[in-house]
């Protein structure tokens, strides 16, 4: 069984389109791509914010509205293991405890 180091689930709803995100995110990644379990959802109920990532274990959800904001999240969060906190719309209350 493979084990992943986190899990970014990005919206692919009409408004997010994060299946495009992904590959960018994919290829970002280079080897590390294998620790992050990518997964996408048709909708987070957040359309205005779009596009949406949720980062977890950390519960961190992202707004990518920015050309930058993508690459800054995978950079500071998905492989520093910080939350790029410019982009993030808030954390959910069990994943600061
Ligand atoms: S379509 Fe992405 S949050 Fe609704």
């Amino acid at each position: 069984m493979r084990e992943y180091q986190r899990h970014l689930i990005a919206c692919d709803g009409s408004h997010c389109h994060g299946s495009k995100l992904l590959k960018e995110v994919r290829e970002q990644l280079g080897k590390q791509a294998r620790d992050v379990k990518c997964s996408t959802v048709s909708c987070l109920g957040q359309c205005k914010e779009g596009p949406v990532l949720i980062v977890y274990p950390d519960g961190v959800w992202y707004r990518c509205t920015e050309k930058s904001a993508l690459k800054r999240i995978v950079e500071k969060h998905l492989i520093g293991g910080k939350i790029a906190k410019k982009y993030a719309m808030f954390t959910m209350q069990h994943a600061k405890s």
